[in-house]
């Protein structure tokens, strides 16, 4: 049995979902998520082998400007099959990644096999907590999500890339519902104790250029404490 899985590589391509999914139904393919959504990759492999797979092709699928490095998927994929006990499937990654579906058939001509040599998901550089100066929480929870949180999520990831902000100046998180739900989208700020209500794409914008970069919070859209 040959099977077709599509990996949504970011945070943002859990959003479509239904769309992914449906699309990857009329191919007879599967989906599958790097991180956040459900299945992730490990699940639906395990799934699919289990099912008698002999042979499984990956395309990883980034719709948005976040992806992380596209190398994520063949390691992930690697852990995967390197821990899978026994018989295992042939499992190719293609090289690429596709930000169209209509990509995806040239996409699928250029791929290679796992060999287990890949690298695994541990490395020096990640053995320490790492400094910020803020943690930014994203709700990412059903009322935030519905009203607009994820315009708010990505303009704020631009106009963080605009000024050149990484890491070290803001960790993103993405949460659940962080509570005060009529508010939404709610983004929250820490170690200020700072809460955004209402966050808008320009909102977000705002966020980053006045309170991370200029250091003043934007006290139109702060919830009361
Ligand atoms: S869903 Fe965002 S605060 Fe509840």
């Amino acid at each position: 049995m040959n099977e077709l899985g599509r990996v949504g590589m970011t945070v943002s391509d859990v959003d479509p979902r239904e769309e992914l999914a449906g699309h990857a139904q009329r191919r007879g393919a599967h989906l599958a998520f790097l991180q956040m959504g459900d299945p992730s990759l490990s699940a639906e492999l395990t799934r699919l082998s289990d099912a008698g797979a002999t042979a499984i092709r990956l395309v990883g699928i980034n719709t948005g400007p976040l992806a992380p490095g596209h190398s994520w998927l063949r390691r992930i994929a690697a852990h995967w099959w390197r821990e899978r006990p026994g018989l295992k499937p042939e499992v190719l990654v293609a090289d690429d990644l596709v930000a169209n579906l209509a990509e995806l058939d040239a996409a699928l001509e250029r791929v290679r096999p796992i060999t287990g040599t890949e690298p695994g998901l541990t490395s020096s550089a990640w053995e320490e907590v790492g400094s910020h100066r803020h943690q930014v929480m994203i709700c990412r929870g059903p009322r935030c999500t519905a009203r607009g949180g994820v315009d708010a999520m990505r303009s704020m990831i631009m106009t963080m890339m605009e000024h050149n902000l990484g890491d070290a100046d803001v960790l993103l998180v993405h949460t659940g519902c962080q509570f005060p739900c009529n508010q939404a989208p709610v983004i929250s700020v820490q170690p200020d104790d700072v809460w955004y209500g209402g966050v808008d794409a320009p909102t977000a914008a705002r966020i980053v250029t006045e309170h991370f970069v200029g250091g003043t919070p934007v006290e139109s859209h702060r919830l009361p404490r």
